[in-house]
């Protein structure tokens, strides 16, 4: 059985922009984030407090984070990977940050330059500050269906990642297929080990595409019950430490599943859809969301 209803946690501004190689300007993120607010996505990733040395297209965090439109309702988390981020974070105003780890050694040391008990001290420092300030903490999970140094990742390692998060006070965590080479299978195993520590509720899931089984996999994570889904606008996306990774699932196919479903999720299609019109031409591309391809209409 599907749950009622699906929170989508938008992720196109985020995850979606920090691959591009040209330098997308901030009036054009802040427009895209608002036309994704105006659509009715109830979380929107804004951007990352990262080191700009590491990701330049996410240097103009605090800009961005100060220009858009706070609908009344949605919430914008922004990324914090030490104390550094958080602290600039909170000074350009985040009520929500996100922390990111993994369930990869290797993957931790390219992506975030500490060993994974590194990384979960830094992240418990944000922690104990952001509860201190009242900022939810959303935490990630990378790598969860495999490793682009890796290889194979283990459901029991993920599992552990997971409950470690979950227990410094993560009040959801997000587990990343980031190189999209997961199938149904891979997450009907993975998600089994998770849920015997963490509940489901809060979980979430967040398919990249790579190898065409982002719908397939956030579909079998929805009939184990799962009711949040991480998805990018025109299925842009990627990991700048990934090498090979490619878009997340496309907001506009999951949603259109979704409808089809009868699973309410609030976003209205055609506001989606205009969002990843005006930022596929902004960065002069063509979409990948299939929903946005068809020109059939029933
Ligand atoms: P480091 O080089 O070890 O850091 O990087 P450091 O503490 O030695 O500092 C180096 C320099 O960066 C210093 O500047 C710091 O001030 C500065 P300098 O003194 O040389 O001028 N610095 C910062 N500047 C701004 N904001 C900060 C910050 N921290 C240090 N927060 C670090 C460590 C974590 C900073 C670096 O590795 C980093 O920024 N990594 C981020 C990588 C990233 O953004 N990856 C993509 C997001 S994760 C993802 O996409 C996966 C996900 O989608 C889920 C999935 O798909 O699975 C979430
Ligand atoms: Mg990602």
């Amino acid at each position: 059985t599907f749950p009622k209803r699906v929170k989508i946690v938008e992720v196109g501004p985020r995850d979606g922009l920090q691959n591009e190689k040209n330098i997308v300007p901030t009036p054009v993120k802040i427009k895209l984030i608002d036309m994704l607010s105006e659509a009715g996505l109830p979380v929107v990733e804004a951007t990352s407090f990262v080191s700009p040395k590491w990701v330049p297209q996410m240097a103009d965090h605090a800009e961005v984070l100060k220009g858009i439109q706070k609908f009344p309702g949605i919430s914008y988390p922004v990324l914090t990977p030490n104390f550094k981020g958080f602290q600039a974070a909170v000074a350009a105003g985040a009520k929500e940050v996100a922390i990111f780890g993994a369930a990869s050694e290797l993957f931790t040391k390219k992506n975030i330059n500490c060993s994974i008990d590194e990384s979960l001290q830094r992240f418990d420092e944000i922690l104990k500050a952001a509860r201190a300030a009242n900022i939810s903490v959303r935490g990630y999970v990378s790598c969860v269906l495999g490793c682009p140094y890796e290889g194979k990742v283990s459901p029991a390692k993920v599992a552990e990642v997971t409950k470690k998060l979950y227990s410094m006070g993560c009040y959801e965590i997000s587990l990343g297929d980031t190189i999209g080479v997961g199938t149904p299978g891979a997450m009907k195993d993975m998600l089994s080990a998770v849920l015997h520590e963490v509940p489901v509720t809060a979980l979430a899931v967040h398919c990249h595409d790579t190898y065409g089984q982002a719908l397939a996999n956030t579909l079998t994570a929805l009939q184990m019950g799962v009711s949040v889904v991480d998805s990018s606008v025109a299925g842009l996306g990627g990991c700048p430490y990934a090498q090979g990774a490619s878009g997340n699932l496309a907001t506009e196919d999951l949603v259109y599943m979704l409808a089809g479903l009868g699973i309410h999720t609030g976003v209205n299609l055609q506001k989606l859809l205009e969002a990843g019109a005006f930022i596929c031409q902004a960065l002069n591309r063509t979409t990948n969301s299939k929903v946005a391809q068809a020109t059939c209409k029933l």
